[in-house]
């Protein structure tokens, strides 16, 4: 709204009434009255950029994208299961948004601002949500503050939709439990087959792929991410663990626990990394690993010939095993497609130390377990008020309520925490063999081969990435035979997330496999 002489009197009659209806128009999309349509269409596929231009232009406001997402997930919703809870201030703060922009203030040139963002409900938020993690041991806690990555999208101007829901307690009660089912949120399914979307991100993945939602964020100990992203289609970040801030996050274990971006393009994923990274002094790592963020942030790796000169391994055993031969073909054609876009691919490499890989898992759970009590315990004791205070209590409220909590699914991985006793011998020698693990089995894979990522299809790669704390980007691929999907995942070694970006966008502008779910 420019200042200086309104020189209104030589405006023409016409010209006058064609700037009323301009400022009614603003006034009532504003106001929610605009039909939220994006030149005719939906809103369905939009990216953060065409959400920015739109923006810059009037087309649209972040307040008609609110209520196209809200009415999607009113529509879909109850089916999918992706979201757990809508924010009742979701609709105020996109107007806020709205007359932010109108009033040209700063927070206005963000890129995530106006823009609807779910958050995976095991990450606090200081509002009128709840933040369960799936369960009703938790509802009604109150949280003491909004989590580090809340509290920085919150400043960037993000609008945050609701919670996302999830494998229950992030999949760390039982094994026997569905991935993507929760006592609050019942059974997700997957948008593209009505199965498994797996977890314990669930939610988050399936409501960016149905378009109920623009961006989402997950948590990832070992899989979270990567997995809910292969089967449901979407871009999946997983940040090198302390990259962004895991404060006011119901935790498994500090060691490996990552929060990461679900989105359905690359560039989205970047846009929300570039908020979410950085220094939290409620995660102390977080000091530290933020000497790996460029200065700029990762949005200036978005280059679409981000593959030349990039070296890529390829450890056909056991990663390219048992995919079956249609998903082989395809892989194969991904191979050849990297390599045209410039990228040297350095095939059937050997991961040093497979032998002791294949049974890294049981190290895995033997750490994990200890650090989910300890690290669960100091969630519980910080909460401003809880129904349950440690995870004996949680354990307790379970027996308490096994029709609400579905018992039958076991709590075996909660009893068996609770039965261990801080970082001992055990958890000593499981975490020494993990770190020798890291040391002389990916990263002299990675250093020896001088390589920029390991090129793995699916998400089988995760536990090496996750006992490591090494970030990966899974890109959506294709599909198999019988109609799952699937991705390629790029893994690197810590702070390798500027060329993981170059590697994984150029790939997707190559390929863009990406395609919404036919509902
Ligand atoms: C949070 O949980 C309470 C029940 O304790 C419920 O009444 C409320 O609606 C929930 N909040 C939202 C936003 O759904
Ligand atoms: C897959 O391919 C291999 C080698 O080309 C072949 O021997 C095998 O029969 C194929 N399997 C199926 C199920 O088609």
């Amino acid at each position: 709204m420019g200042t200086g002489k309104s020189p209104l009197c030589y405006l023409s009659l016409s010209l006058f009434s064609a700037l009323l209806l301009i400022l009614l128009a603003t006034l009532a999309s504003g106001t929610g009255l605009q039909t939220p349509n994006f030149h005719g269409l939906s809103f369905r596929e939009i990216t953060v950029q065409q959400i920015q231009v739109g923006f810059k232009r009037n087309q649209f406001t972040s307040r008609g994208l609110v209520e196209f997402y809200l009415k999607e997930i009113s529509r879909i919703n109850p089916v999918l299961k992706g979201v757990l809870e809508v924010n009742p201030d979701a609709r105020s703060q996109a107007d806020k948004a709205d007359h932010e922009r109108y009033t040209k203030a700063p927070i206005s040139l963000s890129p995530l601002h106006g823009v609807p963002i779910l958050i995976k409900d095991n990450i606090a938020t200081k509002d009128k949500m709840n933040t369960t993690a799936g369960s009703y041991a938790l509802l009604g806690s109150v949280v003491p503050r909004d989590a580090g990555v809340v509290t920085k999208l919150r400043k960037a101007g993000a609008i945050i939709l609701g919670k996302a829901s999830l494998s229950e307690w992030s999949h760390f009660r039982s094994n026997n439990a569905p991935s993507g089912w929760s006592g609050r949120g019942g059974q997700g399914k997957n948008p593209y087959t009505g199965d498994d979307p797996c977890g314990s991100s669930s939610g988050s993945a399936i409501s960016v792929a149905a378009n109920m939602v623009a961006v989402s964020i997950g948590t990832e100990t070992d899989g979270s991410i990567l997995c809910p992203s292969n089967n449901n289609l979407v871009v999946g970040f997983k940040p090198t663990v302390g990259l962004t801030s895991r404060a006011g996050v119901i935790p498994i274990s500090p060691r490996q626990d990552s929060v990461g971006p679900i989105c359905r393009t690359v560039s989205d994923a970047v846009y929300v990394l570039d908020i979410i990274a950085g220094i939290d002094y409620n995660d102390k790592v977080t000091i530290k690993t933020s000497r790996y963020i460029p200065k700029g942030g990762y949005a200036q790796f978005l280059k679409a010939d981000g593959l030349r000169g990039k070296r890529l391994g390829i450890v056909r055993n056991p990663f390219y095993l048992g995919i079956g031969n249609d998903t082989t073909a395809i892989v194969e054609k991904h191979i050849n497609t990297l390599r045209k876009r410039g990228a040297v691919l350095l095939d059937n490499l050997e991961i040093p130390d497979l032998a002791a890989y294949d049974i890294s898992g049981s190290a895995e759970t033997i750490a994990l377990l200890a650090e989910f009590r300890i690290s669960l315990n100091e969630y519980l004791k910080e909460l401003v008020a809880s129904p349950v205070r440690s995870l004996a209590d949680a354990i307790a409220f379970n027996k308490k309520n096994p029709k609400l909590e579905k018992l039958e699914y076991g709590q075996e991985f909660f009893i068996n925490a609770e039965a261990t006793k801080g970082i001992r011998k055990a958890e000593k020698e499981a975490l020494s063999f993990m770190e020798r693990l890291n040391r002389e089995g990916f990263e002299k894979l990675m250093i020896k081969n001088k390589l920029d990522a390991l090129v793995t299809p699916t998400n089988s790669v995760s536990r090496i990435l996750a006992i490591g704390g090494f970030p990966g980007v899974i890109v959506p691929a294709g599909f198999r035979s019988d109609g799952h999907p699937f991705g390629l995942v790029f893994g690197g070694l810590k702070g390798s997330e500027p060329k993981l970006i170059e590697i994984a966008y150029g790939f997707e502008q190559a390929t863009k496999i990406r395609k919404p779910p036919k509902l």
